[in-house]
């Protein structure tokens, strides 16, 4: 008998590539063309672009028009904050090293226990009468799922003069809603493979009248904001998953019963953020004395694929700098799993990951498994 598939409950890295965007991707390869030629074949490769931008726009109650489609999440961030040339630069301590290596210079809001920023800190921080600044919060945490109370950073901003920037990267397609016009942010970044569209497209959303200038020169593609050659087949996968994901993923109901099992197997363990509000996807737990990477490890070998903290390119496991902002201990951080549903998790997935994790524990409190050692 051949071997169950794996489990994947690991989206926040990336998500599976939905049916539908696989099929948008191939017919729009099939196709070819330049969308920049005038001729029938180019106009149809335009065609496909604007039908995945009113997509996009949809997903996030943007105006098609305020879509800028970009390499992926990442571009996207680094566009709006070199883009917005603002010298004062503020970000929350727990976001995503392509908002916090693009702006070294930037100063840090501070995040509580749970991971929510500190309003009253961010006021005090504006309120120095400085240079005109921009703010930096994400939606929702690619850790620990945990949401953002974007609307009240928006408002302290705008009362300050500040413009504010959301990655939306983790929320957009999760959460049942997110709307850059009823948010009031001013630029909002996406990332196609989050939502079961392909890797290496994504979109920066800038609020009409909202100052964005081009970093990188050429053709007039995207409003003159982001010139090179349209990614056709990306931009299709992206739009078609970005029409599946509308109304956000439903399996909080899945996430809730895994975490009550999890905690049931192991009292000691705790789930980070678990006093805020946070995405109905993602759980960031720690198994007791047990290492992040063992945990990895041992799940994988159980044929359940989930990750230490955030995915990083070079596949280390690195201690977490959210979990360190939000207070937790070095040691307890170490011991950090990060599990992620998506659009096509089920309760089987669930079962396995609970009764792999069992197995573990189980060894571990008979000592097969070395403890992690306090550091
Ligand atoms: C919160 C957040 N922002 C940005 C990114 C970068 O997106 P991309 O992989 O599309 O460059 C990620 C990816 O992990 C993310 O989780």
């Amino acid at each position: 008998m051949s071997a169950p598939a794996p489990v994947y409950l690991d989206h926040n890295a990336t998500s599976p590539l939905r049916p539908v965007a696989g099929d948008a991707m191939v017919e729009a390869l099939q196709a070819g063309g330049n969308p920049s030629s005038v001729h029938r074949i180019g106009r149809a490769a335009r065609g496909r672009i604007e039908i995945a931008r009113r997509h996009v726009a949809a997903l996030v109650g943007a105006l098609p028009a305020e879509v800028i489609f970009t390499s992926g999440g990442t571009e996207a961030n680094n566009l709006a904050l070199t883009g917005v040339r603002r010298r004062r630069v503020l970000v929350s301590a727990v976001e995503h090293d392509s908002v916090l290596k693009a702006m070294p210079n930037a100063e840090f809001i501070p995040v509580d226990g749970d991971g929510i920023v500190d309003l009253a800190e961010l006021e005090r921080l504006l309120a120095r009468p400085r240079e005109p600044a921009v703010v930096s919060v994400m939606f929702a945490n690619n850790e620990t799922g945990v949401l953002q109370p974007i609307a009240d950073v928006v408002r302290i901003a705008r009362a300050a003069g500040a413009l504010v920037h959301c990655d939306a990267v983790q929320g957009a397609g999760k959460a049942p809603v997110v709307d850059i016009h009823g948010l009031g942010v001013d630029y909002l970044s996406l990332s196609a493979h989050k939502i079961g569209g392909p890797a290496g497209v994504g979109a920066l959303v800038v609020r009409s009248g909202a100052p964005l200038s081009a970093d990188r020169l050429g053709g007039g593609q995207e409003f003159n904001r982001r010139a090179g050659t349209e990614n056709v087949a990306g931009i299709a996968g992206f739009g078609a998953a970005a029409d599946a994901a509308v109304g956000g993923l439903e399996v909080e109901g899945l996430r809730d019963r895994l975490e009550a099992a999890l905690l049931g197997i192991a009292p000691q363990a705790s789930v980070f953020g678990s006093g805020a509000r946070r995405l109905g996807n993602t759980t960031c737990i720690s198994m007791p004395g047990v290492r992040a990477e063992t945990q990895v490890m041992a799940l994988d070998l159980a044929g359940v694929c989930v990750s230490a903290g955030a995915a990083c390119s070079s596949g280390k496991v690195t201690r977490s700098p959210v979990l360190l902002a939000m207070g937790v201990s070095p040691a307890v951080a170490d011991t950090a799993l990060r599990i992620s549903l998506g659009w096509n998790s089920t309760v089987l997935d669930i079962e396995r990951l609970i009764d792999a994790w069992q197995d573990l524990y189980t060894r571990v409190t008979n000592s097969d498994i070395v403890p992690a050692r306090a550091a």
